[in-house]
């Protein structure tokens, strides 16, 4: 009886031990500190930026792996922002490649599926809006695991464009709405959506103040296309709505035309490879005065856009770009999600209008000084970080 006893008291000991030495310690950091794993979906130029103050924010205080779908492979387009910005090595590359929007997104969820089944993470964090964060939204929320999605709540209630199809999708399947703006938490509430929503800043304005000075001093762009600072007009154009409808790309290249005609500086014109394949397809002759180059690394652009007369652009980073760098935007679209620039004075919505474009550039006067910082502190990527941390936590009951 009493060897009976012993026995029984050492195997709950060994239980009792086990339980606080193993199963305790564990549940707690399963969810929390060092052992907390969030999987990044990043797969187009915009989202490398992005996660780069996030990456290294994340693996200073837990575990992350990094996915990459592929969706951008061009080294231009992809290899040179990890090179510039220090970003791991991805973990694992999908090479989803290009493709309709049913068939790059359904070959995303698939793939992406498979890998959140093994790696079973505690966060799958997502960026802005293009299909790779959908499908990295949707996957998850399918598997139960949690979405954070940083860049949310931008609108840019253009139903034509498919971004504003990712982005609501998204915040709508997300736990955690990380927003850059006011506007992005009031238009979210809007919605209905007012659970885990947080103002947390922009993490591209966080990249941009680390890289400014850096591609300032380091970019020779300028010596190599022969630029005088300040004597040049920037240029990007990739969305569908300019590059897909003729008329709308001959009038914008009409335009830059115009600028150069009547300012006689050139208008630097990186080609995304969207535009640069409907243009070769086009066949069309390319103005005088406008100068097609490559895409450009993230320390050139940065180098081009400080010191340019002016940007024109449909891009939503580099609209924010210019506005942080206070150099006056024309943005090449009728409606942008970045109101705060417009609403200063730095941005002027002109479409694929020729004459509103060029009376923009030419005859305009822009503010002066520096337009109030309303895209965050350039700590945007530590809070952010903190939030996952913290609701990680709650989430598990510790
Ligand atoms: C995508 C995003 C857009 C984002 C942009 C950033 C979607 C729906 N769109 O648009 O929100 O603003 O990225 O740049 O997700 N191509 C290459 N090499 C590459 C990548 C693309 O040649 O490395 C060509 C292919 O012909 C491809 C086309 O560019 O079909 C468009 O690429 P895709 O990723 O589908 O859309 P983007 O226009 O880049
Ligand atoms: N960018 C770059 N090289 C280029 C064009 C853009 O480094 O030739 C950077 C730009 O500075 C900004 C981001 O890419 O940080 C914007 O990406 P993009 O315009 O492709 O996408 P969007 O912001 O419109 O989604």
């Amino acid at each position: 009886m009493r060897a009976f006893s012993l026995l029984n008291f050492t195997q709950s000991l060994y239980l009792r031990c086990t339980y606080l030495l193993v199963y305790l310690p564990s549940a707690y950091l399963s969810t929390s500190f060092l052992f907390m794993l969030t999987l990044t979906i990043v797969g187009a130029r915009p989202q490398f930026i992005k996660a780069a103050p996030v990456s290294r924010a994340l693996r200073a205080r837990g575990q992350e792996r990094l996915i990459h779908t592929g969706q951008h492979y061009d080294a231009g387009m992809s290899a040179v922002f990890f090179r510039e910005l220090h970003i791991p090595e991805p973990d694992i590359n999908l090479a989803i490649g290009s493709g309709t929007h049913g068939e790059q997104t359904g070959r995303m969820l698939q793939a992406l599926e498979a890998v959140m089944l093994t790696e079973r993470p505690d966060w799958v964090l997502v960026y802005g809006d293009t299909n790779s964060t959908l499908a990295g939204a949707l996957a998850a929320v399918k598997l139960g695991i949690r979405v954070a999605h940083v860049e949310a709540g931008l609108r840019s209630f253009n139903r034509a464009m498919p971004e504003e199809h990712n982005r609501v999708l998204t915040d709508h399947c997300a736990d955690l709405l990380l927003c850059p703006t006011q506007n992005a938490v009031n238009l979210l509430a809007a919605e209905g959506i007012t659970t885990g929503v947080h103002l947390v800043g922009d993490v591209m304005v966080d990249a941009l103040l680390e890289h400014a000075a850096q591609a300032r001093q380091q970019s020779a762009i300028l010596a190599d296309l022969h630029l005088p600072p300040g004597e040049y007009y920037l240029a990007t154009v990739h969305r569908p709505y300019n590059t897909d409808v003729p008329q709308n790309l001959r009038s914008i290249l009409g335009a830059f035309a115009e600028i150069h005609r009547r300012r006689a500086q050139p208008v630097i014109l990186p080609l995304h490879p969207r535009t640069r394949k409907i243009l070769a397809g086009l066949g069309w002759q390319i103005p005088a005065g406008v100068r097609l180059i490559e895409p450009v690394g993230y320390w050139d652009m940065l180098a081009l856009e400080q010191h340019a007369a002016c940007i024109l652009t449909d891009s939503g980073g580099v609209q924010k770009e210019a506005y942080t760098l206070a150099v006056p935007c024309i943005t090449l679209r009728p409606e942008t999600e970045w109101i705060e620039t417009v609403q200063s004075g730095w941005n002027v919505l002109a479409g694929a209008d020729q004459a509103a474009i060029v009376h923009a550039a030419t005859e305009r006067l822009w503010p002066q000084g520096m337009p109030p910082a309303v895209y965050g502190d350039g700590h945007a990527a530590e809070r952010i970080v903190d939030l996952l941390h913290r609701n990680a936590r709650q989430q598990s009951g510790v």
